[in-house]
């Protein structure tokens, strides 16, 4: 069997764990021979999305970009992985429509817990009200109802996590089973 081009598409809070698990879900893939891109949040907003803000409208149009250049890599073959919050149930589902193949994966944590962790220090700034706009402090954040995957990285490692998506995908016949010696 041939790995499929599709669009794992993660969604949550920031500091959810969407680009850990991505990161070691790349590193497995490649050991399995597949193409894979990320396209990271950060990484886009620097890039792709250089000068949008966090107003919905400008978040909706990251999203729609987002989207855009992962049906290009998945309709070639790659496994395009997104990992932005991506806060919006409507364009998530619009994008899920025009990708094809599209698996959702909802990262989940309870806000407690990532305040607590505050890796990057924004939940900080953002209670303090230094940042605006903060997804799930001061901004909206629509949960998926129907994410394929839901992992959770205050009741898993990232580690589980990234075995649990592994797995669902083999199930669903989208990437090789890891070869056996
Ligand atoms: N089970 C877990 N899964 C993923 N990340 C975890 C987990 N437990 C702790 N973490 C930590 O939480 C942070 C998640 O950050 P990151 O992956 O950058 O999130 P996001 O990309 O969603 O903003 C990292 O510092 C990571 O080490
Ligand atoms: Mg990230």
């Amino acid at each position: 069997m041939e790995h499929k081009g599709f669009v794992l598409w993660f969604t949550g809070l920031s500091g959810s764990g969407k680009s850990t698990i991505s990161r070691l879900f790349e590193t497995e893939m490649r050991k399995r021979g597949a193409s894979i891109e990320i396209l990271d949040g950060d990484e886009v907003r620097e890039n792709l999305s250089k000068g949008l803000g966090f107003s919905k409208e400008d978040r909706d149009t990251n999203i729609r970009r987002i989207g855009y250049v992962a049906k290009l890599l998945a309709r070639n073959g790659a496994i395009a992985v997104t990992a932005a919050i991506s806060p919006y149930a409507e364009v998530r589902d619009q994008v899920r429509r025009s990708c094809g193949r599209f698996v959702e994966v909802y990262a989940e944590c309870s806000i407690e817990e990532l305040c607590k962790r505050d890796v990057k220090g924004l939940y900080a700034k953002a209670l303090s009200g230094e940042i605006k706009n903060f997804t799930g402090i001061s901004d909206p954040y629509e949960a998926p109802e129907n994410a394929e995957i839901v992992v959770n990285s205050e009741t898993q490692s990232a580690e589980e996590s990234t075995a649990i998506v592994i797995e669902y995908l083999e199930k669903q016949g989208l990437i090789k089973a890891a070869q056996t010696a």
